[in-house]
């Protein structure tokens, strides 16, 4: 595939509606489809194993959700060299109800890197022992900051084989995967009127979704939701939520808050049994979907 210097963003965008749709279609599929897709699950994962998954995961809908949370550093807690949506998005859980979740993400981690650093063992054994106690459980997963770095030496076809095994795996367990597309950075190009944001990240938006199609898996799009929002917010008001002046990449305590919000309000949209599990926030809610700051 060549990497034209104007990228895909047009097709993307065309794409997406017709993915929105395709989410619509799947969470109107409940996880049947998720489960039952030829989806690329861990080598010697009998067939039997997998269907024993679809009933578990069948018998736990309804219960209270637990949600395991696998990234980079804008996936990650607020730090000194990192910072993302994960802690507001766990926040927006009804703990209170139930509801748990566990940030696993790592500033700096890739496809490879978290697998490498058994990362994704011990998120899956916490996610096979959530199904265990008959938790609904989930299993996000957001990579592509740091695979796109070319001295990483991850290719786009290896990016999406490796989020494609990572979905597949949390299938065979018994949870339910979401392939979540990087959150925008917060680069403007300068030269347009209104100034937009500098997508450099098109390519990894685009192949988390075609493994999420290919796959049967669920996705939210933030790459699409969050660009849109700064994009109409501009480049003043989106600084405001830099870890440090001038981080375009990570966010602080208030940005993890507000997209932390906007991947809650994509997933209990995207997937609806979530949403009794979701603690609502109609006023950060209103400002994200009118694009003003929150
Ligand atoms: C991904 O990019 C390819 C190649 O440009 C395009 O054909 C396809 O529609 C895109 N898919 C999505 C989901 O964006």
């Amino acid at each position: 595939m060549a990497l034209s210097p104007s990228g895909p963003h047009g097709l993307v965008r065309t794409a997406t509606s017709v993915l929105a749709a395709f989410a619509v279609i799947l969470s109107g599929l409940g996880n049947h489809r998720a489960a039952a897709a030829p989806a690329p699950v861990s080598a010697g994962s009998p067939s039997g194993h997998h269907h024993q998954s679809l009933d578990t995961r069948q018998a736990n809908i309804g219960k209270p959700v637990a949600f395991f949370l696998a990234g980079d550093s804008t996936t990650a807690a607020q730090s000194s060299t990192g910072g993302g949506w994960g802690p507001g998005f766990l926040s927006t859980l009804d703990t209170t109800r139930g509801a748990t979740g566990r940030n696993f993400a790592k500033d700096g981690a890739t496809t490879v890197s978290f697998v490498a650093d058994g990362l994704w063992a011990q998120l899956t054994s916490s996610a096979r022992l959530a199904v265990a106690e008959g938790r609904d459980t989930f299993v996000t997963i957001q990579f592509g900051h740091n695979d796109k770095n070319p001295a990483k030496g991850i290719s786009l076809d290896a990016y999406q084989a490796n989020l494609a095994r990572m979905a597949g795996d949390v299938a065979a367990l018994g949870a339910t995967p979401i392939l979540v597309t990087p959150l925008t950075k917060r680069l403007f190009d300068t030269n347009t009127t209104p100034p937009r944001v500098d997508d450099d990240l098109a390519w990894q938006q685009n192949r988390t979704l075609v493994a999420a199609v290919q796959g049967g898996f669920p996705f939210v799009d933030l790459h699409r939701r969050s660009m849109d929002y700064v994009n109409a917010i501009g480049p003043a008001s989106a600084a405001a939520y830099s870890r440090v002046p001038g981080d375009n990449v990570h966010i602080n305590a208030r940005g993890s808050v507000v997209f932390g919000r906007l991947v809650a309000d994509l997933v209990s949209k995207n997937l609806p049994r979530t949403g009794a599990w979701i603690k609502k926030d109609a006023e950060l809610t209103g400002k994200i979907q009118a694009g003003v700051p929150a």
